[in-house]
C-alpha cells in the first residue's frame, strides 16, 4: 500500500513545495479531517438478534406487572414490542373467518371450468337477471308491439308512443349507434351530424327509418341504400389539373376562399362530371344520398385537401343495415329518436 503511494504522482495542485497551493493544501487537509470526523460518529448499529428495546412494563388484567419483550425486529432504530392483537380485533378476524366459510358453502363462490360452485342455497344470479329482463319486456310487450305495427306517421301523434320511442330510442342510441355518430349525435368526420337538417338521405321518419333498416351501402343487404361517387383520379377519369379546377369551382359554390380563374375552368368540369348527382346548383340529390356542396354543413370536410381526396379517391360511407341486430320496434324507436333530436322533417 504505502510503497503504491509513493509510486502515485503527487497532485501537481497539492504539492506543499509550490507556495501557490497554499490554499488548496490547506482544503484538502479540512475536507479530510471532516471526513474523519463523520466516519467516526457513525453509532454502531445494533444487530437484530440481540434486541435493544428496553423491556416496556405491562400491566396485566390482575394488577400484575409483566415484561414485554421484542419480536427482535427493527428498523432504523425501532424496535418492534412482541405485544399480541388486541382482542376485539382478533375475535373480529376470527369472524369474518367463519362468514367466508359459511358464504363459500351457501353462495356460488368458487369458481370452476364452466361454472362456479352452486352454493346451498341455490341462488343463480344470471336467472335473477334474465327474470328481470323478462319481467320489462313483459311489461312493454304490448306498447312495443303496438309501435312495431302502427302507421309510422302515427308515431309522432301518440303521446305515449312518442314518449316510449324516445326513451326506448336514446337507450338504442347509446348502445349501437354512438361510437358512430357520437354520444350526443353530433357526428364527426364521415359520420354525418344528426342533430342538424341536413340529410343525406332524407330526414322525415320514414326515409331515416328506411335508412336503418337496410343501412347504406350494407354488402350484406340487397336493398340497402346504395349509390357510388366515382373516383375521379384514381379511375383516370380526370387529370390532376381538373380536378384541382373543379375543387376551386367547388369551393366556390359555398362562397369560400378559391382561386376565381380555376373556378371558372372547374364550372365545365363539374357540369360534365358532378352535376348528374349533386344538381347544378350544387344543392344534392336525396335520392343518391349525394351531399349538398353548396352549403356550410361537410361529411368529410372542406379544406382543399380534403376535397381533392375526395375527389380523386371517391368517398364510399358505409352504415350496416339494422334489421338483422334490432327489433322493428328498436328500430322504429330509435328512428323516433334521431327524428326528434332537431332535424327531424
Ligand atoms: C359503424 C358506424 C355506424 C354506426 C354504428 C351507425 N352509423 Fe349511422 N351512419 C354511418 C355512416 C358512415 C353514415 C353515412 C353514410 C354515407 O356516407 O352515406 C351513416 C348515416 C346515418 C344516417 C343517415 C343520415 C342522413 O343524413 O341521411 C342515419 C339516420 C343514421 N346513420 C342513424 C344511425 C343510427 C340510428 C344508428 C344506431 C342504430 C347508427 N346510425 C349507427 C355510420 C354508422
Ligand atoms: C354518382 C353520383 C356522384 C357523382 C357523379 C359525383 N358525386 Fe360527389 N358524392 C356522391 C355521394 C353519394 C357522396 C357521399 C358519399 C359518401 O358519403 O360516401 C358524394 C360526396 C362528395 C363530396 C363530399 C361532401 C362532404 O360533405 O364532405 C364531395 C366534395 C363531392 N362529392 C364532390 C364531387 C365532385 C367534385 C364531383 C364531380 C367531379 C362529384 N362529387 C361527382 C355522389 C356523386
Amino acid at each position: 500500500m504505502a510503497d503504491n503511494d509513493k509510486d502515485k504522482p503527487v497532485d501537481p495542485h497539492l504539492d506543499p513545495a509550490n507556495p501557490d497551493n497554499r490554499i488548496s493544501v490547506q482544503r484538502h487537509a479540512a475536507d479530510s479531517e471532516h471526513a474523519a470526523k463523520i466516519v467516526g460518529e457513525i453509532p454502531e448499529r445494533p444487530r437484530a438478534d440481540k434486541p435493544v428495546a428496553p423491556k416496556m412494563r405491562k400491566p396485566t388484567r390482575k394488577g400484575l406487572v409483566q415484561e414485554v419483550g421484542s419480536t427482535g425486529h427493527q428498523w432504523d432504530g425501532i424496535t418492534e414490542y412482541d405485544n399480541p392483537m388486541p382482542r376485539w380485533w382478533l375475535w373480529t378476524f376470527y369472524a369474518t373467518i367463519v362468514w367466508a366459510v359459511g358464504y363459500v358453502i351457501a353462495y356460488p363462490a368458487i369458481p370452476l371450468v364452466n361454472q362456479a360452485t352452486k352454493g346451498v342455497l341455490g341462488t343463480d344470479y344470471r336467472q335473477e337477471v334474465a327474470a328481470e329482463i323478462e319481467r320489462f319486456d313483459q311489461a312493454n310487450a304490448a306498447i312495443q308491439t303496438r309501435l312495431a305495427e302502427v302507421d309510422l306517421d302515427a308515431i309522432p301523434g301518440d303521446p305515449e308512443l312518442l314518449s316510449y320511442a324516445t326513451n326506448a330510442g336514446g337507450a338504442v342510441f347509446r348502445t349501437w349507434c354512438a361510437q358512430c355518430h357520437g354520444s350526443g349525435a353530433g357526428g364527426a368526420r364521415g359520420y354525418p351530424n344528426l342533430l342538424d337538417n341536413d340529410w343525406l338521405w332524407g330526414g322525415t321518419l320514414e326515409d331515416i327509418h328506411l335508412t336503418l333498416q337496410h343501412g347504406i351501402r350494407d354488402p350484406q343487404d340487397g336493398d340497402t341504400r346504395y349509390s357510388q361517387m366515382p373516383a375521379f383520379g384514381s379511375d383516370g377519369i380526370l387529370e390532376r389539373a381538373q380536378i384541382d379546377q373543379v375543387v376551386h369551382y367547388v369551393l366556390s359554390l359555398s362562397d369560400q376562399p378559391h382561386d376565381d380563374a380555376k373556378a371558372a375552368d372547374g364550372m365545365q368540369v363539374y357540369t360534365d362530371n358532378c352535376s348528374a348527382c349533386h344538381m347544378e346548383d350544387g344543392t344534392g340529390d336525396r335520392s343518391q344520398g349525394a351531399p349538398n356542396l353548396a352549403d356550410a354543413v361537410w361529411l368529410y370536410g372542406n379544406d382543399h385537401e380534403t376535397l381533392t381526396r375526395i375527389v380523386s379517391e371517391g368517398p364510399y360511407g358505409v352504415m350496416p343495415a339494422w334489421n338483422t341486430r334490432l327489433s322493428e320496434a328498436e328500430i322504429r324507436a330509435v328512428a323516433t329518436y334521431v327524428h326528434g333530436l332537431g332535424g327531424g322533417e
